[in-house]
């Protein structure tokens, strides 16, 4: 199935991630910024991977449209592992050994390249339709993002926005390409919403501990991670069906329609050229 809408690069964003940022940027509330912060930790390495787990395949794609679809999705990765490299160097300011944190990931994530490439794909093509269906509520105008700093605000939704545009490239390769069958596909997305949920919660709980938060208020909050997660208004669960239809054996992530947000941000930034501007206008900041 082709993309209906072009995957863009946009390399010129100015988001102010080198300005000072408040540690609670959330609205001042710990527990979401928390949440939202150890998942940029792990965007660095989790893109780097990505891109190398459908680099493994390039030289094999014969169709010239999925080839430049496959170059702008690893520029679009590129740039996301950049931006959010960026913030995460406020996180190292406030003493938070972002190092470590990468280097376990890339230990994990650099075993299954290397042996497991096909596995590396399907984890990589059902983490994107996990990331594609995060980006759209992250681009719901109800209040995800409410409250939350303007920049940050912008750099979450400017990612969910490409996030939208390439969320079948690793798939189609997937497909057409290395032909993972089914089973091996399936297994993705469990493995997926397994990993990066315990990872999500082991790495918030850090953040949570460096903010001084005693252990019964991070118990309580790595319960509440599952419903911000998986609830019915969670960031997963409010897309419920969407979510799961990844399972069934005709599945392509074109199927699903373009979130309303999509082109209110697309539109707005083409007008612009501001991100946060367009990011304004999606969480009804602006007009
Ligand atoms: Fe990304
Ligand atoms: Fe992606």
């Amino acid at each position: 199935m082709a993309t209906p809408i072009p995957i863009v690069r946009r390399t010129k964003l100015e988001l102010g991630l080198d300005q000072d940022i408040p540690v609670h940027w959330h609205g001042g509330r710990a527990f979401e910024t928390r949440m939202l912060d150890a998942l940029s930790t792990l965007f660095v390495e989790g893109e780097r991977f990505f891109i190398s787990a459908v680099r493994h395949y390039e030289d094999r794609i014969t169709d010239p449209a999925l080839r430049a679809e496959v170059r702008a999705f690893m520029a679009q990765e590129g740039q996301h592992s950049a931006l959010h490299g960026k913030f995460n160097d406020q996180l190292r300011a406030q003493g938070i050994d972002v190092d470590a944190i990468e280097a376990l990931s890339r230990r994990a994530f650099d075993f299954v390249l290397n042996r497991y490439p096909r596995f590396a794909l399907a984890r990589t093509a059902a983490a994107e339709h996990f990331t594609a269906m995060f980006a759209e509520s992250l681009l719901d105008a109800d209040g995800l993002l409410a409250g939350a700093d303007a920049r940050m605000q912008a750099l979450y939704t400017w990612h969910g926005v490409e996030e939208i545009e390439h969320k079948a490239v690793a798939f189609d390769v997937l497909q057409k390409v290395a032909r993972v069958p089914y089973p091996i596909r399936a297994l993705g997305l469990f493995d997926v919403t397994m990993l990066l949920t315990l990872r999500l919660i082991m790495i918030a709980n850090q953040l949570w501990k460096h903010d001084g938060l005693g252990r019964r208020t991070r118990m309580g909050y790595s319960l509440r991670a599952l419903g911000w997660l998986f609830g019915p208004r969670g960031f997963i669960g409010r897309r419920g069906r969407g979510y799961l239809a990844y399972l069934k054996p005709s599945f392509h992530p074109w199927q699903h329609p373009l979130p309303d947000g999509y082109k209110k941000w697309v539109d707005a930034y083409a007008r612009v050229g501001d991100a946060v501007f367009a990011s304004d206008l999606v969480h009804g900041a602006a007009s």
